[in-house]
C-alpha cells in the first residue's frame, strides 16, 4: 500500500504486543530499535499500519526525529492522489481535514506551551484558534459544494432512471483489475496502473450486450480491509450506487495468494451497504497470470465464494482483462442475468391517428387483445418496459 502511495520502502519492523503502549503504540525498546534504523537508513518517512491517537503520531514523531503517518493518513494520501471526479475531491479533502483537527489542536498546545517558554503564551492559542475557523469555513465551503453535486448527481441518476438501462457495478477489492476490465468492456480511457485505488469515483458508460441491449457499467471504488470509518462515511453516496444496481459483477484477481480473504472481505462490504441480494456474477480476472485457472473451475470458485463442497456458489467467469480472454463469456453471463427490460401486460387506448404508434405495439409486443371504436384503438399487450415507458402516455392501466 505504501509503494501505491509512491513511497520507497527501505525497511519493514513487525512488533507484536500483548496490550498497546499507551503513549507511543510500540514499547520503548521497539521505539528505539526503530529511531536506529530511521538513523541507518535514512528515512525520512515511517508508516504505521496501525491508527495512531495524535499524542502517539506526536511523540513518535519526537522520539524518531522523522515524519510519522498511520494507516488512516496513508489512505487519504492515496485517495487524494486519485480523486478523479470533484465529488471525489471534496469528500477526501472533507476526511483529510476532519482527520487534521484533532491533530491541530495536539500541535497548538506543542505551540502554545513553546510560546510560554519565552513569556509569550498568547500566539500559539490564538494561531490555533485562527486555524481551526479557517478549517471550520472550508468544511461548511466543501459540504456546500458537496450538496451541489450530490443534487446534479442525483438529476443525473434519475435521467439514468427514466430510461430503461440496467446497471451494471463493478466491484472487488482493490488492485483486482476492475478498471482494466471497465476499459476492456467500454473502450474508455479510465485510469488503469498498478497502484492502488485507481478508481475513486464511480464512472458510468454504456455496454452492448450480445442481445443488443444496451447497460451501463459503473466503475467503483476498490474495496480495501478495514477501510477507516471517516472513509466508510465519506464514501457511502458511491457505495450507494452499488447497492442500487441491478447486477453486481465481482471483480476477483486469482493470481493473488489473498484472493479468499479479498473475496470474503468484499462480500461483507456488499452485506453492510444493502446489496447482498443483487443478481451477483464473479469475474475470476488474471487468470494469464495463473495458468490452469482458465476455464470455469467449480472448486476454485467454491473455494473463492467460500462455499462448501456441495453448495452452489454465486456463479463465475474466467477472464483475463489483459488479454482479452473470457471477455465474450462474460458478455454473455452478464446478459443473461440482467433483469433489463422485463415484460409486464399494460392496456394502451391510442387515437385512430396514431398508426406508428399502433404498428410499434405490434411489432415489439404480444398482443393480447385489440379492440376499435370509432374514436380510438385500445390494445391490451405484453410489452416491454422500454417501449410501454416510451408509450407511457397512452396506458390506461
Ligand atoms: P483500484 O482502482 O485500486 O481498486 O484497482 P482496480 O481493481 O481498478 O485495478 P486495475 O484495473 O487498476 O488493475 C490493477 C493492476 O492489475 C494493473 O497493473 C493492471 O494492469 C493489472 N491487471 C488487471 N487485469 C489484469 C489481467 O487480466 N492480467 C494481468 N496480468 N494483470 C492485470
Amino acid at each position: 500500500m505504501a509503494r501505491g502511495a509512491g513511497a520507497d520502502v527501505l525497511e519493514r519492523v513487525l512488533q507484536s504486543r500483548a496490550a498497546p503502549e499507551a503513549a507511543t503504540l510500540i514499547g520503548s525498546g521497539k521505539v528505539e530499535e526503530l529511531a536506529a534504523s530511521v538513523k541507518a537508513t535514512e528515512a525520512d518517512l515511517v508508516i504505521f499500519d496501525r491508527e495512531l491517537t495524535p499524542t502517539q503520531q506526536r511523540n513518535l514523531e519526537r522520539a524518531l526525529d522523522t515524519k510519522v503517518v498511520d494507516r488512516t493518513q496513508l489512505i487519504l494520501d492515496i485517495f487524494a492522489r486519485r480523486a478523479r471526479t470533484r465529488e471525489g475531491q471534496l469528500q477526501v479533502e472533507c476526511a483529510q481535514l476532519n482527520y487534521l483537527l484533532p491533530r491541530l489542536a495536539g500541535r497548538g498546545i506543542e505551540m502554545s506551551r513553546l510560546g510560554g517558554g519565552i513569556g509569550t503564551r498568547g500566539p500559539g492559542e490564538t494561531q490555533l484558534e485562527t486555524d481551526r475557523r479557517r478549517i471550520f469555513r472550508r468544511l461548511r465551503k466543501i459540504e456546500q459544494d458537496l450538496e451541489r453535486v450530490r443534487a446534479g448527481r442525483s438529476v443525473h441518476r434519475r435521467q439514468r432512471e427514466s430510461i430503461p438501462i440496467a446497471t451494471v457495478a463493478l466491484v472487488g477489492y482493490t488492485n483486482a483489475g476492475k478498471s482494466t476490465l471497465f476499459n476492456r468492456l467500454t473502450g474508455a480511457g479510465v485510469l488503469a496502473d498498478d497502484r492502488l485505488f485507481a478508481t475513486l469515483d464511480p464512472t458510468v458508460r454504456a455496454i452492448l450486450l450480445p442481445s443488443h441491449r444496451k447497460a451501463l457499467l459503473s466503475d467503483t471504488v476498490g474495496f480495501i480491509r478495514n477501510l477507516p470509518t471517516t472513509l466508510v462515511k465519506a464514501f457511502r453516496a458511491t457505495l450507494e450506487e452499488v447497492s442500487e444496481a441491478a447486477m453486481v459483477l465481482h471483480v476477483v484477481d486469482v493470481s493473488s495468494p489473498e484472493a479468499v480473504q479479498h473475496t470474503a472481505q468484499v462480500f461483507k462490504v456488499l452485506h453492510e451497504i444493502g446489496a447482498a441480494s443483487i443478481p451477483h456474477l464473479m469475474v475470476l480476472n488474471k487468470t494469464d497470470l495463473v495458468p490452469d485457472s482458465g476455464g470455469e473451475s467449480d472448486a476454485l470458485v467454491r473455494r473463492i465464494a467460500g462455499q462448501a463442497e456441495g453448495e452452489i456458489g454465486p456463479r463465475a467467469v474466467a477472464i483475463s482483462a489483459r488479454t482479452g480472454a473470457g471477455i465474450d463469456a462474460l458478455l454473455g453471463a452478464i446478459d443473461e442475468l440482467i433483469p433489463a427490460d422485463p415484460l409486464a401486460r399494460a392496456v394502451f387506448r391510442f387515437s385512430l391517428r396514431a398508426g406508428a404508434e399502433i404498428s410499434q405495439v405490434h411489432e415489439r409486443a404480444r398482443v393480447v387483445r385489440i379492440q376499435y371504436t370509432d374514436r380510438y384503438c385500445e390494445i391490451e399487450a405484453e410489452a416491454p418496459e422500454s417501449l410501454r415507458h416510451r408509450l407511457r402516455r397512452y396506458i390506461q392501466r
